[in-house]
């Protein structure tokens, strides 16, 4: 089973790449932004209580965002495999879903890392802003939060999946098309030699 990660900063594709990927791949696409912004909408219990992390840009804690993946994990049990986008987001989190992954006796296949400066971060949000009304892309300060915390918390998880040799960098600031490509290329060669 396929197990991949699509990592990168705010605004670097990730979203936009893994609706690509999991119709060429048949991959089912977990998103814990997607899976919080619902919560969000819905007014849950959950969703008020993340609104004032994702409101300032700040992460939501550790173990609401892995309950959330273990649930979604296990009620997909005939899936191919799956994508991550926009988790994990810390240390605590990999560690989690390795532990999470080798009780079913499985392992991240690949962490697929988009890599973009922060101008170019923040000129993708300022637009999508306009376009989607996120409200976490409206404001300055908290595009500021995001791309601060993204070089804090997550950036360390490059040398994580590194050191385990799962990691493969692709150029982010490249048009949607060439980054699909590079990436199917890789996801191909994954797929062919193991
Ligand atoms: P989340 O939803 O994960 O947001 P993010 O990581 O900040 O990333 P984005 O969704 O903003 O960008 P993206 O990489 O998906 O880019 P996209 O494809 O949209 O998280 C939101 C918040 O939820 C967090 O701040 C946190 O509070 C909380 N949260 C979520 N997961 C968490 C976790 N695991 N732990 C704790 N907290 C968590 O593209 C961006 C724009 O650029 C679009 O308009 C797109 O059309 C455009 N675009 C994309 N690719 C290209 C290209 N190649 N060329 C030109 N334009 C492009
Ligand atoms: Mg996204």
């Amino acid at each position: 089973m396929l197990h991949l990660i699509l990592f990168g900063p705010p605004g670097a594709g990730k979203g936009t790449q893994s609706k690509i990927l999991i119709s060429r791949y048949n991959l089912v696409h977990l998103s814990t932004g997607d899976m919080l912004r619902i919560h969000l909408k819905e007014q849950t219990t959950l969703g008020v209580e993340a609104a004032r992390y994702i409101n300032q840009g700040l992460l939501v804690p550790d173990e609401v965002v892995i309950d959330m993946i273990k649930e979604h994990i296990e009620s997909n049990p005939h899936a191919h495999g799956f994508i991550y986008d926009g988790f994990p987001r810390t240390i605590e989190q990999a560690a989690k879903l390795d532990e999470l992954l080798a009780a079913r006796g499985q392992q991240i296949g690949l962490m697929i890392a988009l890599d973009l400066p922060d101008s170019l971060i923040r000129e993708r949000m300022c637009k999508r802003a306009e376009i989607e009304g996120r409200a976490d892309d409206a404001k300055d300060e908290v595009i500021a939060t995001r791309i601060a915390t993204y070089h804090q918390k997550t950036k360390p998880l490059l040398d994580y999946y590194s050191t385990q040799n799962k990691c493969v960098q692709v150029g982010g600031a490249q048009t949607i098309d060439e980054v699909s490509q590079c990436t199917c290329h890789i996801i191909d060669r994954l797929i062919q030699h193991g």
